[in-house]
């Protein structure tokens, strides 16, 4: 798909913004909340100001320098830690109804335990929800996005279950803390990308190549301290603060490859074993079928006495059940997914458990990221999937966005949320799916973990080389702007 011409689109955006894309020129409701999204590694940088203590992420990148493709780590990144009242001038100045963005659990516990609450932390959190309160801008908090407290990860981190009872504390601490300012709270953010980055292989902290068995001890763990931190939340907090609670998870819509029965079953495998792993013990209770059979199956042919999935005992699945006000998603792109014969016995690995071939199809416009293109029905074929098979309460975009190089007048970016969106509001209007908010990814330009600053997601620049970390609007910032102020993907809308 080609973008026609500047020229062009100023007559004809009504309908047309490419070849042959129909982009939807209806309103979004006006209950549907516009945002963007960041997380507080990938923005803060202030790795050890005021008390802050070491997270695993810092020390993964600290130990060596190779883990990021451009070598450079995430110590100051967009130092949103020092520049947050200049941040939350551009999100007005965007328009935007909701910020999402994370707390950082070693900056308000240094080593991850209540023993210690780090003052100044709290305040930055605090001052940085009552800039947004005043300026009216609803907050979206995550949790964990991903940066574990380092003393926590020395004890085993997710494969601890002890972890679970940490991070209760530090959610009862947050709730406590914050929760006057807080309607929405997401516990975990991308729960299996995390076990897999950083418990499968070593591109992500702590870097552990556990991808028979610590990829799952990992998700049971992180599945647990979800809860938790749900039932401390519905327990504690939530009829004095009356916000909701739940947790995103990413994927990409996996569609079948061909019509053939193989194909499409092994594109609801891939749904299982991507998104299933952990919204079936979530809305429904306990572990996908097809997961519990294929990895029994293959452990016990392994000469394994038990399944290398743990399992959960009823008291766990009662725990875990029902934990939702809401599901977030990080959707990014589609793919293909073709059977392929089961993998031979050998090594275990939760890629062999699965066993798809999956790919993108190469007519997908391609974003500068390798695993990213532009597929726009993607987003809603899966939220239409995920409120056929899930039923939330609501659904909640909580990350979609595009990658290249920095471009400052980034029309791919403009093409791909237009597309997107539009793809979204017919969801919406047309198949009536319950989807209540968007926090585009992201907000700026910022460290992109393995990818350091090779890739860029931002509606504003950042200039990583300048100390003062310059913030410049893209072309994208200011059509997101005008899409937010008018609730309208195109130039003319209609009611
Ligand atoms: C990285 O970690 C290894 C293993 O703990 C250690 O031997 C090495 O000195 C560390 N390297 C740096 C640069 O910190
Ligand atoms: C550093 O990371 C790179 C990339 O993962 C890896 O190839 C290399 O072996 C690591 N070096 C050390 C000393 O661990
Ligand atoms: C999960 O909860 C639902 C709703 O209460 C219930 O119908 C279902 O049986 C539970 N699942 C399991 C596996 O216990
Ligand atoms: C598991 O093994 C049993 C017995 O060999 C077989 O009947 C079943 O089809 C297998 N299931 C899966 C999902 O591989
Ligand atoms: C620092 O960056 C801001 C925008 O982020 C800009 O307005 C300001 O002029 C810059 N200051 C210097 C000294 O470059």
């Amino acid at each position: 798909m080609r973008i026609l011409s500047v020229t062009f689109l100023v007559f004809s955006e009504i309908l047309i913004s490419s070849q042959d894309e129909v982009i939807n020129n209806r309103r979004f409701p006006e209950s549907f909340k516009f945002g963007v999204a960041t997380s507080a590694f990938q923005i803060e940088g202030a790795w050890n100001e005021d008390g802050k203590g070491e997270s695993m992420w810092d020390r993964f990148l600290h130990n060596n320098s190779s883990k990021t493709l451009d070598r450079r780590n995430a110590d100051v990144a967009c130092d949103s830690y020092h520049k947050w009242r200049e941040d939350v001038q551009l999100l007005k100045e965007l328009g935007v109804k909701i910020y999402r963005f994370s707390i950082s659990w070693p900056r308000i516990l240094p080593d991850g335990t209540t023993n210690k609450i780090n003052q100044a932390g709290v305040d930055y959190y605090l001052n940085l929800l009552k800039e947004l309160k005043a300026n009216n801008i609803e907050p979206l908090v995550t949790l964990y996005h991903w940066d574990l407290p380092q003393h926590l990860s020395e004890l085993g981190g997710w494969l601890n279950p002890q972890i679970v009872d940490y991070f209760g504390e530090f959610a009862r601490l947050s709730f406590r803390l914050f929760g006057d300012y807080v309607r929405q709270w997401t516990t975990v953010n991308e729960p299996k990308t995390a076990c897999l980055l950083g418990y499968a292989n070593d591109y992500g902290a702590p870097g552990l190549w556990l991808v028979a068995d610590g990829v799952y001890q990992c998700a049971k763990i992180q599945l647990l301290a979800h809860a938790k931190a749900w039932h401390i939340y519905d327990d504690e907090f939530r009829a004095s603060q009356g916000g909701k609670i739940g947790f995103v998870l990413d994927t990409p819509w996996n569609e079948p490859a061909s019509d053939s029965d193989l194909d499409r079953e092994a594109a609801e495998r891939e749904m299982q074993f991507g998104f299933g792993w952990f919204a079936n013990p979530v809305f429904i209770g306990d572990w996908p079928q097809v997961m519990k059979d294929r990895i029994a199956n293959r452990s016990k042919l392994e000469g394994l006495g038990f399944s290398r999935l743990p399992e959960f005992t009823q008291k766990e699945i009662d725990y875990i059940n029902g934990t939702h006000d809401y599901i977030g998603l990080n959707i990014y792109t589609g793919k293909l997914v073709e059977y392929l014969p089961d993998y031979e016995i050998g090594t275990p690995n939760y890629n062999f458990d699965n066993g798809n071939n999956v790919y993108c199809d190469p007519s997908w416009p391609a974003s500068s990221s390798d695993w990213l293109f532009y597929y726009p029905s993607s987003i809603r074929k899966l939220v239409n999937y995920v409120n056929e098979k899930y039923s939330p309460e609501e659904i909640f975009i909580a990350e979609n966005g595009w990658a290249d190089h920095g471009e400052i007048d980034d029309q791919s970016r403009i093409r791909y949320h237009k597309g997107y969106l539009s793809n979204l509001l017919d969801a919406i209007l047309e198949d009536g799916v319950n989807v209540v908010g968007y926090t585009a990814w992201s907000f700026m330009d910022n460290f992109g973990w393995g990818a350091g600053y090779t890739h860029r997601f931002g509606f504003i620049s950042v200039d990583h080389d300048s100390p003062n970390r310059t913030r410049t609007w893209k072309s994208s910032g200011r059509y997101y702007q005008k899409v937010i102020r008018t609730r309208c993907l195109v130039d003319t809308c209609v009611d």
